[in-house]
């Protein structure tokens, strides 16, 4: 028996993807996939080796060279960088504010999608990102477009980095990056943040996490009933 479907959930930041996505694998024991993460790695490893982030030549032989992996830990997910632990450290506001150049490098985005369609391949996955329904996983049989309004996307951000001790920029500041950096993610060339054509649009501003889980839940066990 297949090990169970694959979960798409794109959106634009803090629309609560990752948090949504990490319950709902949960309640179906599916792995969790954080592309974002994968992203905010290579810029981590380009900006702790001074690179030149217009550099693409080098940035990209970079991101097919590092060893990108997870581990299941509490409250988070770990990430590694060749082995490092570098969950806290890929938080940072330095690589807010550069990720979607790094993201916006045609082979940087190649070797990654690459390695998430490895990781996708025998089902059983929620994965987040921008381009998982639309470029990554065009067959996966859920896809959901998560969005909210910016002001509550920074709200979010903002409480979310108070609760772990991430050194945060005031709420206007968070906006404003938020908005610039939806911009470039939808503006780029390659894989830009888009809705795919067959994928549901799931407003969160007013839901809970709760609510957000058991609607994406419920759809998850609807397709995997029509799919038995
Ligand atoms: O958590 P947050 O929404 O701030 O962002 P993230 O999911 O960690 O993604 C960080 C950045 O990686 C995004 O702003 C995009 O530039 C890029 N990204 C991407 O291009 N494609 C993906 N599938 C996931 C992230
Ligand atoms: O992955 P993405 O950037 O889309 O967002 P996230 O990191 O999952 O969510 C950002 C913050 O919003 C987290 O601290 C969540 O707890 C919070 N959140 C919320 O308050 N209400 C929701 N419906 C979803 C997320």
């Amino acid at each position: 028996m297949k090990k169970g479907i694959q979960v798409a959930i794109d959106g634009p930041a803090s629309a609560g993807k990752s948090t949504v996505a990490k319950l709902v694998a949960k309640r179906f024991q599916y792995v969790y996939c954080d592309t974002g993460a994968m992203y905010r790695v290579v810029t981590l490893a380009a900006l702790n080796q001074g690179l030149d982030l217009t550099d693409t030549v080098r940035v990209s032989r970079l991101a097919q060279a590092i060893k990108i992996s997870f581990a299941p830990g509490e409250p988070e997910q770990r990430v590694f960088l060749d082995g490092q632990d570098v969950t806290t450290a890929i938080r940072q506001g330095r690589i807010d504010q550069n990720v979607s150049a790094v993201a916006a490098i045609p082979a940087v985005r190649e070797e990654m999608t690459r390695q998430q369609r490895q990781i996708a391949e025998e089902g059983g996955i929620v994965m987040d990102g921008r381009d998982i329904g639309s470029t990554v996983l065009p067959n996966a049989p859920v896809k959901i477009f998560m969005v909210a309004s910016a002001h509550e996307r920074a709200r979010r951000r903002y409480v979310e980095n108070q609760e772990k001790g991430i050194a945060t920029a005031s709420l206007e500041e968070l906006q404003r990056e938020i908005e610039l950096r939806d911009q470039k993610d939808s503006s780029r060339k390659v894989s830009p943040l888009v809705q795919a054509p067959d994928a549901l649009r799931l407003d969160t501003t007013s839901l809970t996490i709760e609510e957000v889980v058991d609607r994406i839940s419920a759809i998850v066990k609807k397709t995997l009933n029509e799919l038995a």
